[in-house]
This record gives C-alpha cells, sequence and structure tokens, in this order.
C-alpha cells in the first residue's frame, strides 16, 4: 500500500476533537481511509451493512472495474486467459502469481492429476444422504469431511501443509462433485483416470458409466474448462470473505473451503445459477418470447418478490466481462451439439434484449452476470440444473484458497471480529416466571 499525501479528516459538529485518517492508494481502484484506530481514538465504529464501502483487507490477487466490466486474475484480463490458458495454469497463475512455464505447467498438472482419488471411506458420507439431497447439501459436508482425512495438512500456519492441502482441495473437487451427482442418479461411482485432462476427466466421472466408455468431446470439454476459468475468482465476493473470516480463526484449509461452499450456494450468490436457469424453464412454460412482458411487469412489482435471476451485481455496473465469455461459449456449444435453435437460449437472449433497453433496469445499472448465460451452457453439456452451483465451488476453490493463503501471509493478518450498532434492550432484572404475561 503506498501512503497517500492527502489525509482524511474526520470532524465532529458537537465540537468533540477531530481524527485525521491516512489514505493508502493501491496499484488500480479505489484509495482506502485507514480508520483502524477508530475506535480507539475516538469510541466509534464505522457502520456498512453488507461492506458497500469496506474494504476488509488488501489483496494482489483479483482486480474488479465495475464500472468498466474488467477483470484481471494477477494483472491478466480473463478474456486472454480464457482464449489462451487452461483452468490449471489459471490456478497455477492464482496461486503463485505468474503463468507456469512449460516445465512447470507440466509438473504442475502431474501433482494435480495424483491427488484426484479420494479416501474409499469417502463414499460412506454419501449413503447418509437422501438420494434426493441437494449437490450442494452434500458438497458441504463432503468437503469439510476432508479434514478428516488429511492431519498431515490441517496447519494452515505451516506453507507446506498449505501447499499440499491446496492440490489435495483443487484435485479432489472434481471427483467429490461427480460423486455427489452419481449419488442423486443411482449410478456407481467412476474413478479419475490420470491420462485425460482436469476437465475432460471431470466430465467422464459425471457421465461414464461401467457399462461402456465415455469419450469427452473436445468443444464440450474446452466449454467446461473455459467455465472453470471465468469462475476461478472474484475479489472479495460473500463467499471468499466467508473463507477469510472463518479462515481467520486458524481452522483448517478444508474446513474454511466448506464454510465457502456453504455461502456460495445461496440464490443471491452461485445459487444464482441455477435460479436463473429455473427462471427462464419458468417463463418458457408460461409461453416464452411471448410472456415476456408478463414476466418483467412481475419484476418490476416490488410486492411480487420476483427477480430476474442472472442480472445485477454488487460491483459490475457494467455489463459482467464474464457473461459475455459465457455467452460466446454457449453458442459454440449450442452449435457442436446441433442445438442453435434452443428455445431456453433464444428465450434468454430475448430477456437480455429486453432488460438492457428498459429503463427499469437501465438506470439500476443491472446487467447480465455470470450467472446468466452459465446455466444454459452446463444445461447442454448434460450437468443437471441442481449441480450447477456445485460446478461453480469446484472452480472457485482455487480462488478461496490463493485468498486464505493471502490472508494467512498478510503482515495485518489477525482474527476477524466485526463489531455493531446495539438497538437491543439495555440492562433490566430477570422476571420470576410466576410474573411474566
Ligand atoms: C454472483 O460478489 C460477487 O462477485 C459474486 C459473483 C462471484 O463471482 O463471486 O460475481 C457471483 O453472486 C453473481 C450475482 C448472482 N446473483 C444473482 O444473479 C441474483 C439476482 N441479483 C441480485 O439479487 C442482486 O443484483 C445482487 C445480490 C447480485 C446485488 O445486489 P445489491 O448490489 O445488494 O443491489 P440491490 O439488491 O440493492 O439492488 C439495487 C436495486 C434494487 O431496487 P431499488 O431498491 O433501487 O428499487 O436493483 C434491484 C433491487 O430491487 N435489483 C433487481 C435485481 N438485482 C437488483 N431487480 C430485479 N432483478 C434483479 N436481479
Amino acid at each position: 500500500m503506498t501512503p497517500s499525501d492527502v489525509k482524511a479528516t474526520l470532524s465532529f459538529s458537537d465540537g468533540s476533537p477531530s481524527m485525521d485518517m491516512p489514505i493508502f492508494k493501491g496499484s488500480v481502484g479505489p484509495d482506502v481511509i485507514d480508520i483502524c484506530k477508530l475506535y480507539a481514538q475516538t469510541g466509534k465504529f464505522t457502520y456498512d451493512p453488507g461492506f458497500l464501502s469496506t474494504a476488509a483487507c488488501q489483496s494482489n490477487i483479483t482486480y474488479i472495474d465495475g464500472d468498466k466490466g474488467e477483470r484481471l486474475y494477477r494483472g491478466d484480463p480473463i478474456e486472454q486467459l480464457a482464449e489462451h490458458c487452461n483452468y490449471l495454469e489459471t490456478c497455477y497463475l492464482l496461486l503463485k502469481g505468474e503463468l507456469p512455464n512449460a516445465a512447470q505447467k507440466h509438473d504442475f498438472t502431474k501433482l494435480v492429476t495424483n491427488h484426484t482419488m479420494v479416501n474409499e471411506q469417502m463414499q460412506f458420507f454419501l449413503r447418509g444422504f437422501r438420494r434426493d439431497a441437494h449437490p450442494m447439501a452434500i458438497m458441504t459436508g463432503l468437503v469439510g469431511a476432508l479434514s478428516a482425512f488429511y492431519h498431515d495438512s490441517t496447519d494452515i500456519t505451516n506453507p507446506q501443509h498449505r501447499e499440499i492441502s491446496a492440490i489435495r482441495l483443487i484435485a479432489k473437487m472434481p471427483t467429490l462433485v461427480s460423486m455427489a451427482y452419481k449419488y442423486t442418479v443411482g449410478q456407481p461411482y467412476i474413478y479419475p483416470k490420470n491420462d485425460l485432462s482436469y476437465s475432460g476427466n471431470f466430465m467422464r466421472m459425471m457421465f461414464a458409466t461401467p457399462c461402456e466408455e465415455y469419450v469427452p468431446n473436445d468443444v464440450l470439454v474446452r466449454a467446461m474448462d473455459r467455465i472453470f476459468i471465468l469462475h476461478a475468482d472474484h475479489e472479495q465476493n460473500a463467499s471468499t470473505s466467508t473463507v477469510r473470516l472463518c479462515g481467520s480463526s486458524g481452522t483448517n484449509p478444508f474446513a474454511a473451503i466448506a464454510a465457502g461452499v456453504a455461502c456460495l450456494w445461496g440464490p443471491a450468490h452461485g445459487g444464482a445459477n441455477e435460479a436463473a436457469l429455473n427462471m427462464l424453464e419458468d417463463v418458457q412454460r408460461m409461453g416464452g418470447v411471448e410472456k415476456i412482458g408478463e414476466f418483467i411487469a412481475k419484476v418490476k412489482d416490488k410486492n411480487s418478490g420476483v427477480k430476474l435471476m442472472g442480472f445485477g451485481h454488487r460491483v459490475y455496473k457494467n455489463y459482467d466481462p464474464r457473461a459475455k465469455l459465457m455467452r460466446e461459449t454457449c453458442y459454440e456449444v449450442l452449435n457442436a451439439l446441433g442445438l442453435h435453435d434452443d428455445p431456453l437460449f433464444k428465450l434468454a437472449m430475448a430477456l437480455e434484449k429486453i432488460a438492457l433497453e428498459d429503463d427499469y433496469f437501465v438506470s439500476r445499472k443491472l446487467y447480465p452476470n455470470v450467472d446468466f448465460y452459465s446455466g444454459i451452457v452446463q444445461r447442454a453439456i448434460g450437468i443437471p440444473t441442481p449441480l450447477f452451483t456445485a460446478v461453480f465451488a469446484l472452480a472457485r476453490t482455487v480462488g478461496w484458497i490463493a485468498q486464505l493463503n493471502e490472508m494467512i501471509g498478510d503482515a495485518e493478518y489477525k482474527i476477524g471480529r466485526p463489531r455493531q450498532l446495539f438497538m437491543g434492550s439495555t440492562a433490566r432484572n430477570v422476571t420470576p416466571i410466576l410474573q411474566r404475561s
């Protein structure tokens, strides 16, 4: 952080002593006002529910410019990474700060590949779930359960433990997600195959059966890999902030990542891809494109509680760059599968066109986000709707780990402990039970 030569001065209209606060500049993006000494010097907290104006940390990992619709992983634009790299190269970049050279890429890929199996005992956790359990309920349990198997890598303060648990988590998420899927459809688990790519391996574990071999389709594998790249990290979003806060207690990496999985499940966050596809299917059932006007009217009616899922973003007040890339991927996949007339894709594009012209959305800067098209791509690939968010969690695991490790290595690291504005009852006496109304 670079101290600015401008200071912030806080003054009070009641004549209380004013206070100067340093301002720090990042390499790019908004400056920050350092309020660390505010409570000690004034006895007052800041108040910022939802953290609309709060930077909780400094980071070198992902930069988002919400107005320009720009996103950089360690300085590299995601558009270029999506075109020129694969997901494991992107994992290496997020974890280590630079893209791997050919030798490093080979070694990292080999290391991840050799950790894709899970302990055979893991399958018995699944048996406790109903077959119709939501995959994210299963994933929240399975990821947390990993901490019961790797006592040799649970000390978050040990760099070697952080290194091996990162590899284990990145390597095993595809295996766990495919196990969660196979369990819900009553099919046997498919073991990873070390001669396949990371994304090809995931698709085979998802769609192969012991009865016949599954040969991954290159266009679909590339699309899956691109979905992983686009979802890999996203600055201090809700689930990443959850992982940081959870990890700040010193808990093991598996437990901290399980907390991220649980947070991502929410429909306002990673659960939006499942909700967006369900929304499109609902509109399709209502009558499709002809009924869009009626649906949009419901969205505008605050009392309806209906949101345009897959639209809007806390940071992007322009088109989410991931949505653009996801729409292109959608087009490629549907064409490769001969589904260019897919009614849901047509409906999504018609909905997007109307929303981008309608003042209700334009005035609120509600643009399509990553979740609007990702569901259509995943559905075309054959991923069932309830599994969309588990796929998001698979891809985001590397971002959560990179952010967790950055926090642990930060000189400012301490356990996170926000305060509150207390509005409850002041001290009173306990009412004896016979006098309670
Ligand atoms: C992700 O943070 C991240 O980076 C997340 C993520 C990541 O990669 O980690 O990018 C992934 O979570 C993407 C977002 C997925 N969520 C959705 O698509 C769900 C639908 N969108 C929203 O619920 C909403 O837009 C949020 C939660 C994403 C953002 O909400 P904010 O920033 O708190 O904005 P807000 O709720 O205060 O909305 C501002 C206005 C309100 O109307 P008014 O009070 O001004 O009249 O916009 C309206 C909202 O009612 N609004 C919507 C809307 N989103 C906001 N109206 C209709 N449909 C929507 N989708």
